[in-house]
């Protein structure tokens, strides 16, 4: 028996030397040496990274490699070469939460050859503080030329059962709600897929500079394990490529906080620096329009009796935004788009009851811009051989953004998904295209975010989740969910959510609103926070065109209005005061000498107190405080406020009550 047990044993201690015999070890730490990465090619040719922080293993091995169409996958790599470097660097962005942003890694590049079929693939891994990013490289090669991508075999291993939050994948659609559950429980979930592990840590995965490849989501292959799944092309393959050829990132943002996490860079930082010569005409903004009352359904985007975008309405928005501070004016609806859905008439023609020549004269003579829309219903390529002709008669008019939404539920009309890489090109397409008019780009129904703005920073914001939208004709975004999405939809970019709406029961247009078929909409449709938390809402869900979603009418004469006219979006820098993952969050936005803090809370009540101390030292501020009224409840009595006074500085302390589903939102101006 004994004989048998070491017999046993020393075979296991064979075994396992073989199992862990590596040609080589490679590794690479971040440069606070806080977070490390270690690459692994085992004997059997196979190819792993791990990633641990401190002595703790965040992602325990986790396998790299692809399938191909008519190519063996790669069987056995050995190293050529590897090569480890230290990038510091710093760059200004042109717009965004914040305008100087540290690029600081550690960077390890492996080139590899596969022994049987000599092909070679390139692997890079940077490391920040605050997360790392990795992708491979296919270089200029004989032994491969074109190829086809039939799976991406990426792993994340993770070593924990986090706790996380994330919208079911769906080639075409992200308008999903936000869901919680154990990591082990998940089956295949979008990114950014943001999880809460033991001792504070935060991770998110997601993907960096998506060009020219098919957006990944995450399918749970075993335990804690996730594999990368491509969103396919309409012929089932994932990725059709040639030499010389890169992947986007693949990203992992740890943090010890889940403020932290949201204050990451990461994303941007693994982006190409920005290929636009001039910039000086994009410009951060707030924008309204004749939009939330076409949803409402008090008015429609056809023509017809309630016909909303008409001449005279159009000019009234001007005025209006001219005189309050708002820069710019979204009209939809104006062209024969809801008739003619994917024509070039579409997007040129105005309705009979709209001069656009007469309402774009009347917007440059009062400096307010314009945002045009462009609904191509999915007609990518009707839309693609019409967009330059677009473009060109909008900058023409003066219409330097342009909002496009891309509403096709069942995929584009060509059969492709809004999420594979056709559909990335297209995208990126428009993109180049609207750089080269000097347009600014507000995509709905987009592909998501992954940090292009730095490259391309005319790519201002998109929807790519569930918008204020659904408030007007389903039952809606809970509070939870628009305190989800700072730490999971906003970790990848900015958002139009469409905040600011003041009447938050519709009661205003009681009897008026009317669903898209023309019958009575129903009555108990709603917002679901308080007024205080709406306008908490356009500091916390960061957009750079951030929409003041309102009616006019709404704002009319609107004490609490003060805020959106005197709140600035062109931000300097921003600061995540505190936060968790769906439960609330407290940021601050400078933007010069105005701080704007904005505090807001899930469907609970919370006392919420914060430091002062990103103020100047020395420097006096006067505060004014839009806050939920003590009786306020986002349910019973939503649209209770208050507006308070103060002189605060950098020493205080704010202790403010959020009501259930509330918030607050502050300007401290300092005082010279
Ligand atoms: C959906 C978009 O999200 C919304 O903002 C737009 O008004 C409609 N599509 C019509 O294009
Ligand atoms: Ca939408």
């Amino acid at each position: 028996m004994r004989f048998i047990l070491i017999m046993f044993s020393s075979l296991l201690a064979l075994n396992l030397t073989g199992c862990s015999k590596v040609d080589k070890n490679l590794t690479v730490s971040s440069p606070d040496k806080q977070l490390s990465v270690q690459l692994t090619l085992a004997e059997n040719g196979g190819l792993t990274y791990q990633v641990n922080r401190g002595k703790n293993t965040v992602v325990k091995s986790s396998q790299l490699g692809f399938e191909f169409a008519q190519q063996a996958k790669f069987t056995e790599f050995e190293v050529l070469d590897s090569q480890v470097r230290s990038h510091q660097s710093s760059w200004q962005a042109v717009w965004g939460e914040r305008k100087n942003i540290s690029e600081i890694y550690n960077e390890l590049f492996v080139s590899l050859k596969d022994k049987n079929s000599q092909r070679k693939l390139n692997l890079r891994f940077r490391v920040f503080d605050d997360g790392l990013g990795f992708r491979y490289e296919f270089p200029q090669q004989p032994a491969m030329s074109k190829f086809v991508i039939t799976d991406e075999k990426t792993q994340f291993n993770l070593a924990q059962n986090m706790q996380t939050w994330w919208i079911e994948a769906d080639y075409n659609s992200y308008e999903k709600p936000y869901q919680t559950s154990e990591l082990a429980k998940i089956k295949h979930v979008q990114t950014p897929l943001t999880m809460r592990g033991q001792a504070g840590l935060h991770v998110s995965i997601h993907e960096a500079a998506l060009t020219d490849y098919a957006s990944m989501s995450l399918v749970r292959t075993n335990d804690t394990t996730l594999e990368a799944e491509l969103a396919p092309w309409a012929d089932g393959t994932k990725v059709k490529a040639h030499v010389p050829f890169q992947t986007p990132w693949r990203t992992i943002q740890v943090a010890d906080s889940a403020a932290k996490l949201v204050e990451s860079d990461l994303i941007i930082n693994l982006n190409e620096p920005n290929k636009l010569a001039d910039t000086s005409w994009i410009k951060p903004m707030k924008f309204m329009g004749i939009w939330w009352e076409i949803h409402l359904g008090i008015h429609t985007w056809k023509e017809g009796p309630r016909h909303g975008a008409t001449t005279e309405r159009a000019m009234a928005y001007i005025d209006f935004a001219a005189e309050n501070n708002i820069e710019a004016v979204l009209f939809e609806g104006w062209n024969k788009g809801w008739e003619q859905w994917g024509t070039r008439e579409a997007y040129v023609v105005p309705t009979d009851d709209f001069d656009l020549a007469q309402v774009a004269n009347h917007a440059k003579s009062k400096g307010v811009v314009i945002v045009g829309h462009n609904e191509t219903g999915g007609n990518i390529e009707a839309y693609e051989s019409h967009v330059d002709e677009i473009f060109s008669i909008y900058s023409e008019l003066g219409i330097n953004v342009v909002k496009t939404g891309y509403v096709a539920e069942q995929g584009f009309a060509n059969g492709e998904n809004h999420h594979g890489q056709f559909a990335v090109n297209h995208y990126r397409k428009i993109v180049e295209l609207a750089a080269k008019y000097k347009i600014m780009l507000n995509v709905h129904e987009p592909v998501k975010d992954t940090g292009i703005r730095r490259t391309y920073p005319n790519m201002m914001t998109r929807e790519g989740a569930r918008g204020g939208e659904w408030n007007a004709w389903s039952a809606g975004n809970s509070p939870d969910y628009t305190m989800t999405l700072p730490f999971t939809r906003l970790l990848a970019g900015s958002m139009d959510y469409t905040p600011g709406v003041f009447d938050i029961d519709y009661s205003n247009f009681a009897g008026k609103r009317y669903d898209w078929w023309g019958n009575p909409q129903k009555a108990d449709y709603r917002v679901h926070t308080t007024l205080a938390r709406q306008l908490a809402n356009m500091l916390v869900l960061y957009s750079p065109i951030q929409m003041a979603a309102d009616v006019m009418e709404n704002y009319q004469g609107h004490p609490a209005f003060e805020f959106i006219r005197k709140l600035d979006v062109d931000f300097d820098d921003s600061k995540i005061l505190a936060g968790e993952v769906g439960e609330y969050i407290y940021v601050a936005r400078q933007a010069d000498d105005t701080w704007y803090i904005g505090l807001a809370t899930n469907s609970q009540s919370r006392l919420a107190q914060v430091n002062l101390d990103f103020l100047e030292a020395g420097a006096a501020y006067q505060a004014q405080i839009f806050k939920d009224a003590a009786d306020a409840h986002y349910q019973n009595n939503p649209e209770a406020y208050v507006i308070e006074l103060q002189q605060l500085a950098q020493q205080d302390k704010l202790s403010i009550n959020l009501a259930e589903g509330g918030g607050a939102a502050i300007i401290l101006q300092k005082v010279k």
